[in-house]
């Protein structure tokens, strides 16, 4: 059986280091696609030359031409620019909405089957906007950004309780932005949730309190540290995950931008969520209950996601 095709549309950063994690795993033959002429095929050339130290035989090409994204079983988008120190990722909309439409283009036009990841922020209007102009199935288009966010939840709570990240589960809500859900109540040690290791004295409420935020400006923190773009070792960690769960056919249970069609009372808009991801791309939203506080951040998030999705509406007609 041939390898999969995993299309990689945006070859810098986050786009380079998905190249990378998909030929050691050996998810599939990579293809990168980037408008910058060479950036593509040094990256491709690079990592091939790194394969018989890590022992892989995927096949890496670097590409300007939509057509070599041909019949791709996965699509993981990062076309587009990274904010610097200072700028929200809704500064980003405006010159991303134009990336949006050619990468939907392309997509539609090469590769109509593939399941879909966007990464380009801001991450919830642009997964939107990529699904409107593919044109592709809602199912099969979805944004990466609460994996990531979960996982920076993660790492700071397996650091506070001086356990393996490995026994701490958790999962963030709503939009990949300032007003994003790190949901204590459904996140775990060991399956005991947060407000009772809080109770327990394990830790304090003021510490948690300060994980919570640390995990909502988690991007921000590593821009200020970088200065010259934001994360993509984690980011690209984050879709390599969920990739392979399409892949592989997994049933991950996995927060992501999903398209919502009424669950958790949103209607026609993508925003985070725990869904199910296997073979048939998001396959289910899980449609959990929330308390009045968490009901109340999470339709704060919500309503931010709709602003810049009204924003992208006013730039570009036929979104409207
Ligand atoms: N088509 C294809 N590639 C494009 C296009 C386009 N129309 N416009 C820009 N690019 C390419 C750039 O040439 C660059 O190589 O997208 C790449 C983006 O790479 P980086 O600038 O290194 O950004 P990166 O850190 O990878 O982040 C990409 O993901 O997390 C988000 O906020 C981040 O929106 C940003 C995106």
């Amino acid at each position: 059986m041939a390898r999969p095709k995993i299309a990689l549309i945006g070859a810098g950063q986050i786009g380079g280091t998905l190249a990378h994690l998909t030929a050691m795993k050996e998810l599939g033959d990579v293809v990168l696609f980037d408008i910058a002429e060479g950036i593509p095929e040094g990256k491709a050339l690079d990592i091939a030359e790194s394969g018989p130290s890590e022992g892989f035989d995927a096949k890496l090409k670097g590409t300007q031409s939509y057509e070599d994204i041909a019949g791709a079983d996965v699509c993981i988008v990062t076309a587009g620019v990274p904010r610097k120190p200072g700028m929200s990722r809704d500064d980003l909309l405006g010159i991303n909405l134009k990336v949006m439409k050619s990468v939907g283009e392309g997509i539609a036009a090469h590769a109509p089957d593939a399941f879909v990841i966007c990464i380009t922020n801001p991450l919830d209007a642009m997964v939107w906007a990529l699904r409107e102009f593919s044109g592709l199935p809602h199912n099969k288009v979805c944004g990466m950004a609460g994996v990531l966010d979960s996982a920076r939840f993660r790492h700071f709570l397996a650091e506070e309780f001086g356990v393996s990240m490995k026994d701490v589960t958790a999962f963030v809500l709503g939009g990949h932005g300032d007003t994003m859900v790190p949901s204590v109540r459904y996140s775990t040690v060991a399956g005991i949730p947060l407000p009772d290791l809080v109770k327990m004295g394990w830790t304090s409420q003021d510490k948690l309190d300060a994980i919570v935020q640390r995990t909502r400006d988690g991007g921000a923190e590593i821009v200020g540290l970088l200065k010259t773009g934001s994360a993509f070792y984690a980011p690209a960690t984050s879709a390599i995950e969920m990739a392979e769960a399409y892949l592989k056919d997994q049933k991950r249970v996995l927060p992501c931008a999903a398209y919502c069609d009424g669950e958790l009372g949103v209607t026609g808009m993508y925003v985070g969520v725990p869904t199910v991801i296997g073979a048939g791309g998001i396959e289910k939203i899980v449609n959990i209950t929330l308390n009045d506080e968490e009901q109340a951040g999470f339709d704060n998030s919500v309503n931010a996601v709709k602003g810049l999705i009204e924003a992208c509406k006013g730039i570009d007609n036929s979104l409207a």
